[in-house]
């Protein structure tokens, strides 16, 4: 008798069948790990986020140590963050030459040349106010902060950086910051957008990390509405036709489905940002024994990939990398 129905078990009876078959995998050159990086005179600093378990704000030296052993480990890619000294309502130390960013960014360059370094391109970490741009009347300015996005993606590319991933939301910010490395002699240097950034929850333990939470107000006016798919298009076509390089979707987990439309709606790499929020959630329920770490991220990262990205931003590539190897 010939079978009636689909026997998709033949497929699955051993280790070895599943591998075979297996259509999505996650490869160590796909991760980039996010650090946070804190101007101090206490060389030794490394403070742990207490919303974030397993990360830290590291001083300049710490920061080296780390990436030391995590290049060790595989890791090809990081994304840098922020936290100055001092905070001005113009967000000064954003493209300050000597900046604490600026200044990871070379000592990672000089000791890891082979690591690609991406900046994180806002004000946010640098403004007293904590918003993402340059304030009148207590509202973002747009195309005032373009001015400001605009330096201080010129001198993170000027003190090395391998791509700036502009995370601000202003309209018009790609096309500035693609004008201005041009006029400078970086042509080749790549802009990830974030393009899809919504107005999320899933932020709250990365503004504990990087000490940016708004003294007032949100985010709303600038970042996304979680509710709304066809302005993700938009965001991501308006960036491409500005200049972009590579689109990001942020946060992840929640947004499959606008991860799905970007990458099928776009012939350009897609990114996804697996948020702190979505890492702590995570920490959280291990922490309490309730789920198991290791395969909730794995499948989490997996489910990220299935969906159309083709490189994950999250604090766990470290722990990744360790567990593929
Ligand atoms: C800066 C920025 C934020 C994140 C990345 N870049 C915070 C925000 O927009 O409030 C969030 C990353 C995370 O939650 O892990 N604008």
């Amino acid at each position: 008798m010939t079978p009636s129905f689909y026997r998709g078990r033949r497929l699955r009876r051993t280790p070895a069948l599943r591998d075979l078959i297996r259509e999505t995998e996650i490869r160590p050159q796909d991760l980039i790990q996010p650090y946070f990086v804190v101007e101090t005179s206490d060389s030794s600093f490394a403070q742990p986020i207490a919303s974030m378990p397993g990360q830290y704000q590291f001083s300049l030296d710490r920061l080296e140590e780390q990436v030391a052993r995590s290049v060790d480990a595989g890791l090809r890619a990081v994304i840098l963050f922020g936290i100055p000294a001092h905070k001005d309502p113009m967000g000064t130390q954003a493209y300050a030459d000597t900046g604490i960013v600026q200044e990871a960014v070379r000592r990672l360059k000089t000791r890891f040349p082979d690591l690609v370094v991406i900046t994180d391109v806002c004000m946010c970490e640098f403004t007293s106010h904590g918003h993402c741009g340059i304030l009148e009347d207590n509202y973002v300015q747009n195309d005032v902060t373009l001015n400001y996005l605009a330096k201080t993606a010129l001198s993170h590319a000027r003190a090395g950086a391998d791509m700036v991933a502009p995370s601000d939301m202003m309209d018009g910010r790609i096309q500035a910051i693609r004008m201005i490395l041009d006029e400078n002699g970086f042509k080749e240097l790549p802009i990830m957008s974030y393009a899809v950034k919504s107005a999320s929850s899933f932020y709250g333990p990365f503004r504990d990390a990087a000490e940016s939470a708004p003294a007032f107000g949100d985010r709303k006016s600038y970042q996304m509405d979680p509710a709304n798919l066809r302005q993700a298009m938009c965001e991501a076509e308006a960036d491409l036709e500005e200049g972009a390089d590579i689109i990001m979707v942020k946060p992840a987990l929640p947004y499959l489905d606008v991860l799905r439309r970007i990458r099928d709606g776009f012939n350009v790499p897609t990114a996804a940002y697996q948020v702190s929020g979505e890492y702590s959630m995570v920490k959280a329920g291990a922490q309490l024994g309730w789920i198991d770490e290791q395969k909730i991220v794995m499948e989490s990262l997996t489910s990220i990939k299935r969906a159309g990205a083709d490189l994950i931003l999250t604090y766990f590539a470290e722990d990744v990398l360790t567990w593929l190897a």
